[in-house]
Parts: C-alpha cells; structure tokens; sequence
C-alpha cells in the first residue's frame, strides 16, 4: 500500500482551455510536441515533455459539426505521433504509428467532429515507444459539445464546476526525475507510488458550487484505479468514454483502467472538504499475486476538494440524459480476440505490415473479446465508438452500458463488443486494436484493420 499522507498543499492544475482559432470556416489547433522541466514534488524541477508547455497540454473545445484544422509539430529530438483516442475520423488523421512525425516535423491532419458530446484525449502513438512518450507528460484532453449537451443543465464552466481530472500514477527518483525503465518489473509494466492530476502533486481543489463535475480520465500506463471519495459518499456517474449515458447513475465507485474515462456529478456542503481517492480494487478475477504486483491493492489519495463557505446554488442533474440507439443490426460479421501474454492477439504480435481484417463501411460488427491471462488486460478500438452488448452473456452494468472505446477486460470472459463502421474508408491505411496498458500495447498487443468501402 501506498501514499495515504499526501499533503494536499498545491492547488489543482487546470489544463489551459483552447477553443482554436476560427479561420477559414474551421477550428484551428497547434499542438507542439517539446521537451522542459515541471516543478512537480518539492525540490528540484522534473525534466518532462509536453504540449505547448513543459507537462500535458491544453484541454481542446469543440462542437459536433466543427470542422478541425491541426497544426502539430515535433519538437523533440525523437519521432512522435499525436493520436486522438475516441475520435471517429478517416485514418490518415488517426495519429496511430503510421502518422509518424519526425523531429523537427510537422503534421496537418483535419476532419469534421460527428460524434456525441463527451471527453476525449490525445496522446503519442509512436511504434514500440508508446509507453515512455505518455509517462513524460504528453497527454491533453479534447472536450466535445453538441446540442443534446447544450440542451441539458450540466454544469458546464470550465475550470469553476466543470473540472477536468488527468489523473496518473508515476514514480519519482531522488532528484525528481521521473523513473523509467528500471521499474518496469511487473506483469504490466510500471506502477507509480505518485499520484499527479493535471501534472499537480497533492492537489486541492477549492469548489464553489453545491455540484461539482469532475470529468476524470485515468492517463496512467498501467495502473488500474478505482475511484471513490474518502467518506464514501454516493455520486452520480453521467457519461463514460464516448458520451453521456441515457440516465444518471447514483454510485459509490467508478472502476477505470488506463485510457478510460467517467463523467461525474458530486454535491457538496458548504464548508467541507473531501478527499477522492483510488481504493484497492474490488473482485475482478485478478490472481491476488498479480493483484499486489500491479497496484490494484493500493489506496491512493487523488484530489481534496475544499468546498467555500458559502457555495452558488446549481441545477439538480437531469433524470434523462442523451438517448443511445442500440447497434442491433444483424452484424455484418463476427471476430474473436483473445489477449495472451504481454504481447499477443489472436497468437500474433503487432507488425505494422500485417492488416488482420477489413471491415465493410456502414456495418456493424460484433467482437468478442477475452483475456486468457490471471492478470488483467483493457481493449481499445480507433475510429469508434462501441457498444458493449453483453459481458459472459449478462448485460453489462450501467457505467459499461453508454458510448465506450476502451473496456476493462477481467480475466477469462466473454465481452461481446459492437461497433457500427461509418463514413470513412481506405484500403490500405489502418486503424488499431490493442490492450491499452501502455507496456502491452509496445510489446505487440494491438492488431489493424482497414475499412473497405463498398466493392472492396
Ligand atoms: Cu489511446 Cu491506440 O490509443
Ligand atoms: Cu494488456
């Protein structure tokens, strides 16, 4: 077990709110990929990498329907890629290790966003260096709005009720550096004994509102967290990786392995402070050795949240949320993966030569994934958004019911995913599948496929 005593005493970064430049008819971004130091944990400065600045990089707005422009240049004395996880757009704007982007590069990848309101992110994608270029610190988020978000009273102020949360773990050596390729010791690479949120080394939060909105990613590479609040209060989870469910669901804990994500409402008193934390996790079917060496029976303190004397008043959370159409067309065809080892899918390892399958444009398809291993694994899809249909046969629980793109896979069951391939085609350039713990994924966990267009 670790951390438990942080001592709360640095507020809260908030990533810088980026809504681009309009010009043009389009929303215009720079991101630039560049090396610096973070003053993190007291003493010395931590050498880091990021966007636009030394750590992360700033929060993106935009709105369904926008079209985006992306100036993104490398920086760094190493190639790079920017990907955009959860984004449904054509793969040569993918950012996956085919966009690669040497340095001193640059890349100019642009689509029009059609997808639900929700929080996405973008972080490096390069081939076999995945894991290194995310622990140094690139990482941002991308927020999207629409008119069922528009229409409905969420808080929704940047920054004051509406907080983002990049919550990671990293280990830091006795100068402050962050420790790398010493630690990568366990079944899934490295666990951190540091909590950071949005780059903040035990951070406070000072609330001003009766409800607090947290929109919480979980940016480790391997650790899983399962967040809670210390006094064990009930909050309401709205949205996961892709959207906002259809309803509000009234909870005590949110379960997210690396890359996933969760909208959450909590209300406060005036005057209190609580603590959000990340508790052992629960029954997963993880073998309780795995279970030690990978951290999943830590209790770590995340954020303390000061809440001001006297707090503004704030709408009660809608009981309807977004309506999700469930994908049950017929599929036009069913895969199956298995995850085995640090490295495989189906037995093979990624090679970027090698496209396992092609998925017909405007179909839906079914997958049903497994983890082979006693110790656990997630599974991420580009280009989509998908639907998890059921989970050993049994409908999958409220969190897992909305728009996802990465789910938490325990050991030895059946998620039976479906996803609905739109718009874009190329019969060559791929899209990615792959664990998502960031040591998996470099070693070979990930596979491609194209999608065909009609009479491919
Ligand atoms: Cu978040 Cu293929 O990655
Ligand atoms: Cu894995």
């Amino acid at each position: 077990d670790t951390a438990g005593d942080v001592p709360f005493d640095n507020p809260l970064a908030v990533p810088p709110l980026d809504e681009g430049d309009l010009r043009g008819g389009a929303r215009n971004f720079s991101l630039d990929a560049e090396a610096g130091e973070t003053p993190i944990k007291p003493g010395k400065a931590t050498p880091t990498w990021g966007f636009n600045g030394s750590y992360l990089g700033p929060t993106l707005r935009a709105r369904r329907g926008d079209d985006l422009r992306f100036t993104v240049r490398n920086h760094l004395e190493e190639t790079t890629t920017v990907h955009f996880h959860g984004a449904h757009l054509p793969a040569d704007c993918d950012g996956g290790p085919h966009q690669a982007i040497e340095p001193g590069g640059s890349w100019e990848p642009e689509w029009t966003v059609d997808q639900p309101a929700t929080m996405l992110w973008y972080h490096p994608h390069p081939h076999g260096n995945t894991a290194r270029h995310v622990y140094r610190g690139l990482a941002g988020l991308i927020l999207i709005d629409d008119d069922v978000s528009d229409g409905l009273d969420l808080p929704r102020e940047y920054g004051v009720d509406d907080v983002p949360l990049v919550v990671q773990d990293r280990n830091f050596d006795g100068d402050n550096a962050l420790e790398e390729s010493e630690t990568w010791t366990s079944t899934t690479g490295i666990i951190g004994e540091d909590v950071i949120v949005n780059g903040t080394y035990g951070p406070y939060f000072e609330a001003t509102t009766r409800r607090l909105r947290l929109r919480i990613l979980n940016g480790s590479n391997a650790r899983v967290m399962n967040f809670a609040f210390d006094d064990d209060r009930e909050f309401l989870q709205i949205g996961s990786d892709g959207g906002l469910l259809t309803e509000p669901h009234r909870t005590r804990r949110a379960l997210l392995s690396p890359a996933e994500r969760a909208d959450i409402v909590v209300d406060l008193e005036p005057g209190e402070t609580v603590v959000l934390r990340s508790l052992p996790v629960e029954d997963v079917g993880v073998g309780s050795i795995f279970k030690r060496f990978n951290g999943m029976d830590d209790r770590l303190d995340v954020l303390q949240i000061r809440a001001a004397d006297e707090l503004a008043d704030s709408p009660e959370v809608p009981a309807k949320l977004a309506e999700i159409a469930s994908l049950s067309d017929e599929p036009a065809a069913e895969r199956s993966f298995r995850l085995a080892g640090f490295s495989t899918i189906n037995g093979d390892s990624m090679d970027m030569n090698r496209i396992d399958f092609g998925a017909q444009v405007d179909t839906v398809e079914e997958w049903t994934v497994r983890n082979t291993d006693e110790y656990h694994h997630n599974f991420h899809v580009h280009d989509v958004q998908f639907q998890v249909a059921s989970i050993d046969g049994e409908a999958p629980p409220p969190p897992l019911a909305g728009w996802k793109d990465t789910v938490f896979l325990e050991p030895n069951r059946d998620y039976r995913l479906r996803m609905r391939f739109d718009q874009y085609t190329d019969p060559d350039l791929p899209y990615m599948y792959h664990c998502h713990i960031l040591f998996h994924e470099d070693f070979g966990m990930m596979g491609q496929f194209v999608v065909l267009g009609e009479g491919e």
